[in-house]
């Protein structure tokens, strides 16, 4: 099968989607697959040859060719967190070109991409959700009204982003309007959201074949005060245990939750759903994400090692069941 391996991306999270397709990269079998890297960078979609020199992918049919010699390719295989990966657009471009992709199809990278939408769509599994105010730019905000509305702390989010860039924990209302416009740095619009404290667990699920696949949980213990963009990528500030040391009712409760969030967004591929549970054992959804960190550091990599498994194996699975 011949594989474009779609990388790289325009978002903050750039850096980290290139260790992930990295490590993925590396975990396909050569014997079956014959993958081609292609960095997706605005309108500059190349593939850099063994000599360095750099060939653009064709994007009115989806082919290249280097020094002459024209590929096709069967299958996409999308490693970009954040647009235009994440968010519905290169699932969109190509749903045009009638080729299949390794992710979730682009109505529900737009639902789980933003927030949001997110929350609804997840409503009637029962699980908790914070409260929030929704910003518009141009929206007047008064911070008063949103910290005696949603209590303080309170965080404040973009609306479609990911590894926390341009989130802020709010201490005192007066901190709202800068925190505001570094959200609105990352994402047209801003959510402002009711801090809910408890315990911070990750998921990864995934169906294919017809069978769910429930990977062991990951707590995640942040020595700072939250699970931020350092606490989430450099060693030491924090701790992610996995499986969870959690009483064996949470955890049955939380795979239930994250395979019916997965089911009311309609996902496929891998997915990891990241919950706060409260001291009362109450799971809150923070979020979906669709192509959840795969670098050395990210959790559903150690959520697959401790299901016995290999990242080889899960894109093995991954691949028979979206390849059309
Ligand atoms: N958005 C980051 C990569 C994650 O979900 O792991
Ligand atoms: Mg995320």
């Amino acid at each position: 099968m011949k594989i474009a391996f779609l990388a790289g991306g325009d978002s903050s999270e750039r850096e980290i989607a290139l260790q992930s397709a990295a490590q993925i990269e590396a975990a396909l079998d050569p014997g079956k697959y014959d993958v081609t890297v292609i960095d997706v960078r605005g309108r500059d979609w190349h593939y850099t040859a063994p000599d360095g020199r750099r060939w653009q992918l064709d994007r009115n049919d989806f082919s290249l060719t280097v020094d002459g010699c024209r590929r096709e390719f069967d299958y996409a295989l999308i490693l970009i967190h954040g647009t235009p990966g994440e968010d519905g657009k290169l699932q969109g471009y190509l749903d045009i070109m009638g080729i299949p992709y390794s992710s979730c199809s682009m109505t529900s990278s737009v639902i789980t991409f933003d927030k949001i939408s997110t929350k609804r769509a997840v409503a009637a599994t029962g699980v908790g959700l914070a409260r929030e105010r929704f910003i518009r730019r141009g929206d007047a905000v008064d911070p008063d009204a949103l910290a005696a509305e949603l209590g303080l702390p309170l965080f404040v989010k973009p609306n479609a982003s990911g590894s926390s860039f341009g989130v802020t924990r709010v201490e005192r209302a007066g901190e709202i309007p800068a925190a505001v416009e570094r959200a609105f740095a990352e994402s047209d619009e801003v959510l402002v959201e009711e801090c809910i404290r408890g315990r911070e667990m990750g998921c990864g699920v995934l169906i294919a074949g017809g069978r769910e696949y429930l990977l062991p949980i990951t707590e995640i213990r942040p020595k700072k005060e939250f699970f931020d963009f350092q606490a989430k990528y450099e060693a030491g500030y924090s701790d992610e245990i996995t499986p969870a040391e959690i009483a064996p009712q949470t955890a049955a409760e939380l795979h239930r939750l994250a395979l019916a969030a997965y089911k009311a967004c309609r996902c496929r591929g891998i997915v990891r759903v990241d919950f706060i549970v409260t001291p009362e054992g109450r799971p809150y959804l923070i979020e979906i994400n669709t192509i959840p960190g795969m670098s050395a550091g990210s959790i559903v990599p150690k959520q697959v090692r401790a299901a016995g498994m290999t990242l080889g194996e899960l894109y093995d699975l991954i691949i028979a069941d979206t390849c059309g």
